[in-house]
């Protein structure tokens, strides 16, 4: 690569490189407790209390995380030209871009781009969407299983006894429920548990591959990307496909 022909570009702005920082690590502590109370038994993870202590774990700092994705699915529509749901959605003329995007690899002169290539937008469309639905099926198991908010409350108050506080509710007690709105309770969450694991799977294995096209690609390019989520600038050569300045 010609230096002279450097050139740094404003990529990604401050409000979107936290919220990937918050997002990585708030994923990272999330898997780390997912898993332990996947493995609970074999960890030797026994006491009521002890599996109760790490969902509730689990739950506060997923709270983290939906709060956080909220932000940037706001931060889509006001964010820089990058940042937007513009440049991140495929809409029209995805499809040619994506073309043009693999010719130029073929050929060896790969497009340059201020914001994502191609590929990298429908890996975050589907890194995205997983997330959207460990959000929703992880904020149902919350109020399914431990009654927290946003939707606890209620749950406690359809299961609850007629007479009974639902707010005196203990997870995993029986006392106090009224048995057969508390074997429908059952049979409601299973399936949103199911979905939160299996989607868990799937974004474990997304992310590992987000990870490695990442690295992959900032070696072939020209090594800016990864740097360019933390410094918000990426240095590219030659004029980049998605830069009209
Ligand atoms: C990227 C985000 C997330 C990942 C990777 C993740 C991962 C996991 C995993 C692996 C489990 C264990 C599943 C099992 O034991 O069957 C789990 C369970 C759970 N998660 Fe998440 N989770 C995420 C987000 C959330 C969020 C946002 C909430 C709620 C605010 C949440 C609430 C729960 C609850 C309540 C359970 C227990 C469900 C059960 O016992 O079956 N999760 N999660």
């Amino acid at each position: 690569m010609n230096q002279s022909e450097l050139k740094i570009y404003k990529a990604w702005d401050l409000p979107t490189r936290l919220f990937h920082w918050i997002n990585f690590s708030a994923v990272i502590c999330l898997i780390f407790f997912g898993l332990l109370m996947l493995f609970k038994k074999e960890l030797g993870i026994t006491s009521m209390e002890a599996k109760i202590s790490l969902k509730t774990i689990h739950v506060i700092i997923g709270y983290v995380f939906v709060v956080n994705l909220a932000f940037r699915i706001l931060w889509g529509f006001l964010g820089n030209r990058y940042a937007r749901w513009r440049a991140i959605l495929p809409g029209r003329g995805f499809m040619q871009s994506l073309r043009d995007y693999r010719t130029s690899m073929r050929s060896g002169n790969t497009q340059q781009f201020v914001g994502h290539n191609p590929l990298g937008r429908l890996a975050v469309c589907c890194l995205l969407l997983l997330m959207l639905v460990m959000a929703f099926t992880g904020l149902i198991r919350a109020a399914t299983d431990i009654y927290y908010p946003p939707f606890g409350s209620l749950v406690a108050g359809y299961v609850a006894a007629p007479g009974v506080d639902p707010d005196s509710l203990i997870p995993y007690d029986p006392a106090g429920l009224e048995p057969s709105r508390a074997e429908q309770l059952k049979t409601f969450k299973e399936p949103f548990g199911e979905i939160h694991l299996y989607t868990a799977y799937a974004l474990m294995l997304l992310i590992v591959l987000h990870i490695v096209a990442v690295v992959v690609t900032d070696l072939r390019e020209g090594g800016s990307i990864i740097s360019a989520m933390f410094t918000g600038r990426k240095v590219l050569s030659g004029k980049p496909v998605d830069d009209d300045s």
